[in-house]
């Protein structure tokens, strides 16, 4: 046992730019917060206006899941769910949330154990960051999804935002660690497999007390389509 743990922790050191171990028992506690409940609403938001009206009967895969956050969400959506992650601890968290309909498994996103069109949605978010080759997981992704009709869902951390690229300055954080993307870099690396469609989101002021602010910021944004918010949501249709 000892020895298999050895060689997953090397496994794990080698496919991602972050040892997530380290904070899954505290990952939670962001999306609690006043300010991590707000990007969360509007990135669920700005997800969902990719979404079909109905998920009945469909397959998702959510690569990186983590504590399976977003696994929740596509579950109370609809989706049989199934969520990947390199790390141990993650997985087990998110396991012991029973999540109906959804299933945990550990598996690392370069090489995914699923056969080829298993799914109907394949979806990664805040992940691609911290793969050690985004290019190769969503190739991967791509595989694992249904052709024609099948659908790709992507999140990540825009590289033009100011907050984003502050973070990036604090030395050891897992923000230091990350390959973050630009929205053309983003469309870039998803036009390969067919039209790329991507927004951003997470226009949200500094100060606490304007917090409530953020939806009307967020409209404002989305109206003249800024390329600065936070977060990039994105999708492929297959
Ligand atoms: C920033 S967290 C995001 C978690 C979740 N998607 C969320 O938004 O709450 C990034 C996740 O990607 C996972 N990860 C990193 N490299 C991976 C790989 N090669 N294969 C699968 N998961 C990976 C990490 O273990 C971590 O749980």
């Amino acid at each position: 046992m000892p020895l298999l743990r050895g060689n997953l922790q090397m496994i794990t050191e080698k496919q991602s730019r972050f040892d997530f171990d380290l904070l899954a028992d505290k990952y939670e506690s962001w999306y609690e917060s006043a300010k991590g409940r707000m990007y969360d609403r509007l990135e669920k938001r700005a997800i969902s206006r990719y979404l079909s009206p109905s998920a009945k009967g469909k397959k998702l895969l959510e690569i990186g899941c983590g504590t399976g956050h977003w696994s929740r969400f596509f579950s109370e959506y609809g989706f049989e769910v199934t969520g990947v992650d390199i790390s141990e601890r993650m997985i087990d968290i998110a396991k012991g949330r029973n999540i109906s309909n959804a299933s945990f498994q550990l598996a690392d996103g370069h090489s995914l154990p699923f056969a080829d069109e298993t799914f109907d949605v394949t979806a990664a978010f805040t992940t691609l960051e911290f793969v050690r080759d985004a290019e190769m997981v969503v190739q991967e992704m791509v595989r694992c999804t249904r052709k024609p009709s099948g659908q790709l869902l992507i999140g990540v951390l825009n590289a033009l935002a100011r907050l984003n690229r502050n973070r990036q300055q604090t030395p050891e954080s897992l923000y230091a660690k990350a390959r973050l993307f630009s929205p053309d870099q983003l469309k870039k690396l998803l036009s390969k497999y067919g039209k790329a469609q991507l927004c951003t989101t997470g226009f949200i002021p500094r100060w606490k007390h304007l917090l409530p602010l953020s939806p009307f910021i967020y409209a404002v944004g989305r109206f003249l389509h800024l390329q600065y918010g936070v977060f990039i949501a994105g999708q492929v249709r297959l």
